[in-house]
């Protein structure tokens, strides 16, 4: 901060990235120096002599980066997403702060899950590709009534509700669960055998914990519904893709809607055509007809964007000018009972 302002290293930059931020700083309060490559521990140094890193869902922050950034004056690392599986937050405490951006849009993710869904199970990708070679044929493509299915929503915070009230509005059935279910919201909660023995789809909208890792795996698949459909739109890690793949060849599940991979971070942001992907797994999923997988590209809006952008830059104005953070994470904020300081000042 030798002008005075605050310096950000800011990783994984993408032009639409450089767009909304340097919108947002338009008045210049804020130096941040856009770096392409991802932050990792090849990469933490690049962020020596500056007072903030900006990260996304695939930079690694464990705790040989943080050790690294907090030793080169480092003060906060600044998500600009709402997960944060990829920090080490309990390594974090007593180092180094990390603020996150809890909603920027619940609209953006839970719209691109039901995009998802009717895209597959209308056949919508097919018949664009079709249409385009002059094939008018109708052939394959027969789908199923969305109006009186069940839909299991797993994890009803912000975006949960706003994919239950979507397929409400569809005339479906919603049954959820949640670990720490709401009251009031209208939703039906059921445990998770339910979800998965009488779903007719399901969507999962849960944070990735040491719980949640694989919690679809072969035996919960098992218990599925013949031709569910599985919406993931949340972290890959919730899928055993293997156990996945097994239950599509067996017939047992419908279709999947893949906005997220468990080994994402080496693949997607990037263009691979013309190059030969290493990720078999991926590479399977990707040639079954059934399976449609975009590339984290849910929170993809101009308005998610932009709030992204404002809430990154307000989390790091209050931090530095006011000794607080509404959006500081630590360890302790997330467990039952939470943290004293109650974001009226900062966690440590
Ligand atoms: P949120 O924090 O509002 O809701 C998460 C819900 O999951 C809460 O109700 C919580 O009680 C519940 N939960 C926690 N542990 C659980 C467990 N073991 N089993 C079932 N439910 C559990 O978060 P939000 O904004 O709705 O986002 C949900 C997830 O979606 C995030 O954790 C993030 O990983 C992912 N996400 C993906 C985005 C994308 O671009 N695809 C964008 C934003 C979030």
């Amino acid at each position: 901060m030798d002008n005075g302002k605050v310096r950000i290293a800011f990783f994984d930059a993408k032009e639409y990235d450089i767009a909304s931020f340097e919108k947002e700083n338009a008045d210049g309060r804020y130096e941040i120096k856009y770096f392409e490559a991802k932050l990792s521990a090849d990469t933490a140094n690049l962020a020596a002599g500056y007072d903030v890193v900006c990260i996304f869902v695939n930079d690694e922050a464990g705790a040989d980066v943080i050790d690294t950034l907090a030793a080169s004056g480092v003060k906060l690392i600044a998500l600009r997403c709402a997960g944060y599986n990829n920090v080490d937050i309990e390594h974090a405490f007593g180092k180094i702060h990390v603020a996150r951006v809890p909603a920027y849009s619940p609209y953006a993710v839970a719209e691109h899950a039901m995009a998802l869904l009717l895209t597959s199970i209308r056949r919508i990708h097919k018949a664009y590709i079709r249409t385009r070679d002059f094939n008018f044929s109708l052939s394959g493509l027969t789908g199923f009534d969305l109006h009186g299915k069940t839909a299991g929503v797993v994890g009803t915070g912000k975006i949960g509700r706003v994919f239950a009230d979507i397929c409400r509005g569809f005339g479906m059935k919603v049954i959820a669960y949640d670990k720490f279910p709401g009251s009031g919201n209208g939703l039906d909660y059921v445990d998770l055998d339910t979800i998965w023995e009488q779903s007719d789809i399901i969507s999962f909208h849960c944070p990735l914990t040491d719980e949640t890792r694989h919690m679809v795996n072969a035996d919960t698949i098992g218990r599925m519904k013949k031709g569910v459909v599985i919406i993931n739109t949340s972290r890959g890690a919730l899928i055993d893709s293997e156990a996945l793949l097994d239950g599509i060849k067996d017939r047992r599940v419908g279709a999947a809607c893949l906005h997220v991979h468990e080994e994402e971070s080496d693949v997607f942001f990037h263009d691979f055509s013309g190059h030969i992907i290493e990720d078999d797994t991926l590479a399977r999923l990707i040639s079954m007809p059934n399976v449609i997988v975009t590339s984290h590209q849910a929170f993809l809006t101009q308005e998610a964007l932009s709030n992204i952008a404002a809430t990154t830059l307000s989390n790091i104005t209050q931090f530095f000018g006011e000794g607080r953070c509404e959006n500081e994470l630590c360890y302790k904020c997330e467990k039952v009972g939470g943290c004293p300081q109650e974001h009226k000042k900062l966690c440590f």
